[in-house]
């Protein structure tokens, strides 16, 4: 295994992303994960990530000092190499100005890190920072086309280190590079796949479990549909799944899950009928706060009573992500998600957890997903908020106003898949704001709702830009939205981004 230290990079992630890639399993830990940890787990490499800081400035974050004694091969990348220029006497300057963006270096000592890669090539840099005196036992192994220190290696410590982001996909050989690192100078074997993590994950769950039962939340979306068809592999006809409709959904959204549970997977999957206990409490609420509270408590109550019913189930398996757990675990990195916990279950229950996907990043829970049979409707759904449809229609929340969303988002839907867009824009819906105006359809005077289409890219949902639906494609939707469903006689596209607006509009 490489362990990533994290200094607070953008990219940290994706370090730990790109060596999976290569078949070598990488998990991600904050700066001052002890040597001693390291020494517990099979670690075969350490990287250093970037960071947004000078090695100068107060508070900069370092690694346990221990790590050097170690006698693993390090790699540090930007940060990570000024770290271990400065712990070794070397000396960091700043630039007058910032080296950013596509750079070519030139490779003047081929270390293994530089294996199977030609003298110049193409790096990503984003640095303010520069190495200006090398550290005693260090030779400088490239130079940027700005004559700045781009590679130092201490090929007797098996300390190497890097000015660029090789994990970027920019950088031309970065991919090699890390190949090189994790392969050839730490000697780890090409044995993360996806089948082999469903075997031993399945394995591990099985070995868990035992002969009990275990209960999954099903909610429709990804994560808990991959963790639902992971477990069901492992111990079948032990799982039960929850489905809860609190009518709230897409269009045909709670068929599916049933289609594809129930009937291709033969699951267990008890579907609570709960719409009529959500529209009573939703009645005459029109802050967007108070809806929320409401649909989070009631979905409590509503699991709690059918899990008052089932009988004993020591286990609940949910669809946490390694996305989820490093937010949470590492302060380091800059960008913390504000958890939304509408639709969270319950915390005082008696159950132990599952988290079968905890290691696992978005895609791959995708690509598991597709190993595991699931359609690509649920592999490719797009993120939906747990008050669901409640805050997509602006105001109080009723029947009509949501039978108009779920059509209009259908449709909306619809088209954004026949042309092709579903899979790059992040989330695309439908809002119903209470706005009513005057149109003209036949000869008839109108006085019917607006409706008004969201559509952003993201890459995490922290921030978004709207996304550019090409004018005909808009149009298209524009049509049938009027044409087709009953009293909407306007649509708009919400052309702001995220910040200053959010994604969704309550
Ligand atoms: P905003 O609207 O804050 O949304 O820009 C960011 C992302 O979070 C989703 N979202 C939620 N997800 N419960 C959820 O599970 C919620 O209460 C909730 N509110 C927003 C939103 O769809 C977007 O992907």
């Amino acid at each position: 295994m490489i362990i990533v230290l994290d200094f607070g990079s953008q990219y940290n992630q994706l370090i730990t992303r790109r060596i999976r890639e290569i078949g070598v399993y990488s998990e991600l830990h904050p700066h001052h994960l002890s040597a001693e940890e390291i020494k517990k787990r099979k670690v075969k490499g350490i990287v250093f990530s970037g960071g947004p800081k000078s090695v100068y400035d107060e508070g900069a974050y370092r690694c346990d000092e221990k790590i050097f004694d170690l006698g693993i091969p390090i790699l540090g990348i930007c940060y990570g190499m000024q770290l271990i220029a400065h712990r070794f006497g070397g000396e960091v300057r700043p630039l007058p100005s910032r080296e950013y963006g596509k750079t070519e270096i030139f490779c003047q000592r081929k270390t293994a890190l530089f294996e199977h890669t030609p003298e110049k090539q193409i790096v990503w840099m984003s640095h303010g920072d520069v190495i200006s005196r090398l550290p005693e036992g260090f030779s400088a192994d490239a130079v940027s086309e700005n004559g700045i220190t781009a590679a130092i290696s201490d090929e007797k410590r098996r300390i190497f280190a890097v000015q660029f982001h090789p994990e970027v996909s920019h950088s031309e050989y970065g991919l090699q590079i890390l190949e090189n690192f994790a392969r050839h100078i730490c000697g780890c074997g090409k044995n993360w796949t996806m089948d082999r993590f469903i075997d031993e994950e399945a394995e591990r769950i099985r070995e868990t479990v035992g002969d009990k039962r275990v209960l999954c939340a099903l909610s429709g979306g990804v994560d808990s549909s991959v963790t639902a068809a992971l477990v069901h592999k492992a111990v079948g006809d032990q799982l039960v799944c929850l489905f809860v409709d609190h009518g709230l959904l897409r269009k045909g959204e709670a068929e599916q899950v049933m289609r594809t549970f129930r009937d291709r997977f033969s699951v267990d999957v008890r579907m609570v009928d709960a719409k009529e206990r959500f529209l009573r409490r939703l009645k005459g609420v029109t802050d967007p706060e108070r809806k929320r509270k409401i649909i989070g408590e009631e979905f409590i109550r509503v699991f709690e009573d059918e899990v008052g019913r089932m009988g004993d189930i020591p286990f609940l398996a949910q669809g946490t992500l390694y996305s989820d757990w490093i937010e949470s675990g590492t302060e380091t990195s800059a960008s913390i998600k504000s958890h939304h916990n509408v639709g969270g279950l319950p915390k005082n229950l008696n159950f132990s957890l599952l988290e079968p996907l905890k290691s696992l990043f978005k895609d791959e829970v995708r690509l598991l997903g597709k190993k595991l049979g699931l359609p690509d409707e649920i592999v490719w759904r797009q993120p939906f908020p747990g008050p669901g449809l409640a805050i997509r229609v602006l105001g109080e929340v009723t029947e009509e106003k949501l039978e108009l969303v779920r059509e209009t988002d259908a449709i909306l839907r619809e088209e954004i898949k026949k042309a092709g867009l579903d899979r790059e824009i992040w989330q695309y819906f439908t809002v119903l704001p209470e706005i009513r105006t005057v149109g003209v359809m036949g000869d008839q005077r109108t006085y019917d709702y607006t409706v008004a289409i969201r559509a952003v890219t993201s890459v995490d949902g922290m921030t978004a830009d709207w996304a550019k639906i090409p004018w005909h494609v808009l149009e298209k939707i524009s049509t049938r939205l009027v044409n087709e469903v009953k009293r909407v006689n306007r649509v708009v596209y919400d052309i702001t981004s995220k910040p200053p607006a959010t994604i969704e509009w309550e």
